[in-house]
């Protein structure tokens, strides 16, 4: 959409009207010139025609001076009463125009003779072509006239006619009309409009053609045109007719006879008529003037478009589209050595820098935010080891310690899944280990013999094997990897650690993956550290193993222990063991952890190691102790104390041979503990020894019923024992079959 450009535009066509100033100038200048010229020619043209007027009337006035003389000359008209007189008259009258009248008079002034009918007497002795003529005896030219006998406006010239002794006796005359001004204007050819004029030296109009009638006899000696003619002389003058016409006259004087002249005649041409060739070229040339301006403006307008308006609209549409932002945009404008190539030239430059600018600012901006996009992936890769790092300190669980590095390379790796496999030494085959992102559960149950398919090959190659199109590898034998995952990537690496392979790192992806140098080295340290993690766990495991084996070693040795024990004692054979199963009952019926318990069995089984130090004679003797030996008795539970403390294993097992005669209400020993100062280990288990030793012989007593070792226990409960043991020990025996 090209822009109006309405100012630019309106200046343009200003231009272009300013040109055609000469041509109209011209025009006018062409067209006074001609004015002026047609003015001069028509004023000529109106003298030359005035004196062709005045010639012709001079003519007639010679013509008429020959008649006269003539008829001057006739006998018939010295005596004209009662002769033929009149009839030649009128014959001569007919055979002349422009004759009003001839007749002859006598020296009185009494018309005689005349063409025309006479109504009475008439004279003319007062006419001047008549006393004119006679005073002269010659021929005399009259004044304009009206008639005595022809009632017209005429000028009359008489002729004396000389009797026998040459004297004066008649004077013959003729009466000339204007009429032959009419005919002079008709044959003359005048432009319509015209005037031909006659005027007696008082202005008074005689004769006028046209429209005589309405004009002759007026008198208007004070207008300039009718002062101008009968001002003596001959000329030409632009003035305006009596009618209003603006005309161009030529006047001269009309000789009517000797001793001055008494006639002035005047041609007038209307301006318009003489103009009317200039006004039409006037016309002409400012037609041809508008037409070709017109031509012109219509000219700049289309050639200003396609010159000027389009080169400027691209230019400015190209320099709003840049000012948006658009750097590529060019003018499109050919790259001339014109006005409009050099600025296109210019712009388009400009726009090309300003494009190459922007391209490097980008760039450089790329760079940096690549830059700082691989200082954050190190720091993750930092946050993501420390992760794997923790994990393998912090768990010896090694499908935890798997599971964060599985989720570190789904993360950080963009893996879509990711799977760690580990060795079974006894197959010699690639089992999973743990594993993220798979849909579906094959890759379970999957095992790879070693040095089978890539990841066989990784192990054996000791080096990350790459597989960028799953579908095309021959040697990939887990098909329905690709055919029910849709992977098409895989990335496998080897878990080396001392030196040993210990599994293999698998990474599928589903989409097209070209990895970076970046990538592959990250991989290869969370291998890395997955394989110190499996490494750590089967250490741990070999530990734990270990460690199982000597506990087991252990606890038979106490048992064994325990039961020597109980032989000496003689009569409390199966007394240990049985004891042991009911504080551990009673301990989990006490809600005790589970970890407790190894602890609780083995204080159990050793509650009276300390035995071991009481004489015969006092641990056997079938009766009442006396002081004396109750107080060695009473020491075996600080030998119990001495000889297990040295054990590190037993140290935890302590509470109960240290602390199992000390009673709730804080009557026992060795220390006197009371309440919840005595380890609930040493609570519990206190029931637990008094109810089996009450039901048990002694080398002192015989064994008690059930119902006296319960009442016992129950009576007991807030004085020897706690009774919340004794009241979850009651439970228990009372209901041993819910136990
Ligand atoms: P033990 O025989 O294993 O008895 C353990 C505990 O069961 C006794 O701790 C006591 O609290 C309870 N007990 C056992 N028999 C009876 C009984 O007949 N009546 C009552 N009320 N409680 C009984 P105690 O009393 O501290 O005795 C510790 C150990 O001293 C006994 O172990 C036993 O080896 C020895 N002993 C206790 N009394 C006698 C005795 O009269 N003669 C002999 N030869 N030894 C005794
Ligand atoms: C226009 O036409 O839009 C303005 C041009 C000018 O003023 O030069
Ligand atoms: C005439 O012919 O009309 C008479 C002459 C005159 O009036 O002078
Ligand atoms: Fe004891
Ligand atoms: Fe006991």
């Amino acid at each position: 959409m090209m822009k109006p450009f309405i100012f630019l535009r309106i200046r343009l066509l200003v231009f272009v009207l300013l040109a055609f100033v000469p041509a109209i100038g011209l025009t006018l200048f062409t067209f006074a010139d001609q004015r002026h010229h047609a003015t001069e020619q028509a004023k000529d043209t109106a003298l030359q025609l005035a004196h062709t007027a005045t010639s012709s009337y001079e003519r007639l006035i010679l013509q008429t001076q020959s008649v006269l003389t003539g008829l001057a000359q006739l006998p018939a008209l010295r005596q004209p009463i009662g002769t033929d007189c009149p009839k030649i008259l009128r014959a001569r009258m007919d055979e002349f125009l422009y004759y009003a009248n001839i007749g002859v008079a006598d020296i009185d002034g009494n018309l005689i003779c005349s063409a025309l009918p006479t109504n009475g007497r008439v004279n003319i002795a007062d006419r001047p072509y008549f006393w004119r003529a006679v005073a002269s005896g010659d021929f005399a030219i009259g004044e304009y006239q009206v008639g005595r006998v022809t009632g017209k406006g005429t000028i009359n010239f008489g002729y004396p006619m000389l009797d026998a002794r040459g004297r004066v006796g008649q004077v013959v005359y003729a009466a000339l009309d204007l009429a032959w001004l009419n005919d002079f204007a008709a044959n003359a050819n005048l432009p319509p409009g015209s005037s031909v004029t006659v005027l007696d030296r008082k202005g008074t109009i005689l004769a006028r053609f046209p429209d005589s009638d309405a004009w002759v006899g007026k008198s208007e000696p004070e207008a300039p045109i009718v002062a101008a003619t009968i001002s003596g002389g001959e000329g030409t003058v632009e003035a305006a007719g009596l009618d209003g016409v603006a005309r161009l006259y030529g006047f001269v004087p009309l000789q009517t006879g000797r001793g001055g002249s008494a006639l002035f005649l005047s041609v007038g041409i209307p301006k318009a008529a003489a103009l009317q060739e200039a006004t039409r070229d006037l016309a002409r040339n400012a037609l041809a003037v508008t037409i070709f301006g017109t031509l012109a403006l219509l000219a700049a307008w289309a050639g200003g478009n396609h010159f000027v308006f389009e080169p400027v609209n691209r230019l400015i549409t190209a320099a709003e589209r840049l000012g948006r932002g658009e750097l590529s945009v060019r003018s499109g404008l050919p790259h001339d050595t014109g006005e409009f190539g050099r600025l296109a030239i210019t712009f388009d430059s400009m726009a090309a820098a300003l494009q190459s600018r922007q391209t490097q600012l980008e760039q450089a901006r790329e760079a940096e935010r690549q830059e700082r996009e691989r200082a954050e992936r190190q720091l993750r890769h930092t946050q993501a080891l420390r992760a794997v790092d923790q994990a393998i300190t912090g768990s010896l669980d090694l499908r935890l310690t798997l599971a964060v590095v599985l989720d570190q390379v789904v993360g950080e790796l963009h893996a879509d899944a990711a799977d760690v496999l580990l060795i079974d030494p006894h197959s010699q085959e690639l089992f999973y280990g743990a594993g993220r992102g798979f849909r579906g559960n094959t890759i379970i149950a999957h095992r790879l013999r070693l040095g089978e398919g890539y990841a066989g090959r990784a192990v054996l190659d000791r080096r990350t094997v790459s597989i960028h199109d799953l579908g095309a590898a021959a040697d990939f034998s887990r098909r329905h990897l690709v055919e029910e995952e849709g992977f098409v990537a895989a990335f496998m690496t080897p878990l080396v650690a001392k030196g040993q392979i210990v599994g293999v790192l698998e990474i599928f992806q589903r989409r097209p993956f070209q990895p970076t140098a970046e990538w592959l080295e990250f991989l290869e340290t969370l291998a890395g550290q997955a394989a110190i993690a499996i490494d750590n766990a089967e250490l741990f495991q070999r530990l734990q193993r270990a460690n199982v084996d000597l506990t087991l070693a252990y606890d038979t040795t106490l048992e064994g222990w325990s039961r020597a024990l109980d032989l000496r004692d003689k009569e409390t054979e199966g007394h240990t063991q049985r004891v042991t199963d009911l504080t551990v009952r009673l301990a989990r019926a006490m809600g005790l952890r589970e970890e407790e318990m190894a602890h609780l069995r083995r204080g159990a089984l050793l509650h009276d190691m300390g035995k071991m130090r009481i004489p015969d004679s006092i641990l056997l003797k079938p009766g009442p102790l006396t002081d004396d030996e109750w107080a060695i008795m009473k020491k075996h539970p600080a030998y119990a104390f001495e000889l297990l403390s040295p054990i590190a294993h037993l140290r935890p097992a302590l509470e109960i041979p240290y602390d199992h005669h000390e009673k709730w209400d804080g009557t026992g020993y060795p220390r006197g503990l009371r309440g919840e100062q005595i380890p609930m280990a040493a609570r519990i288990f206190a029931v637990a020894d008094v109810w089996d030793a009450l039901r048990s012989d002694r080398p002192y007593r015989p064994a008690w019923p059930q119902e006296r070792a319960l009442n016992y226990i129950r009576e007991q409960a807030g004085k020897h024992f706690d009774p919340v043991v004794v009241q979850v020990f009651l439970g228990m025996v009372e209901r041993p079959a819910q136990d």
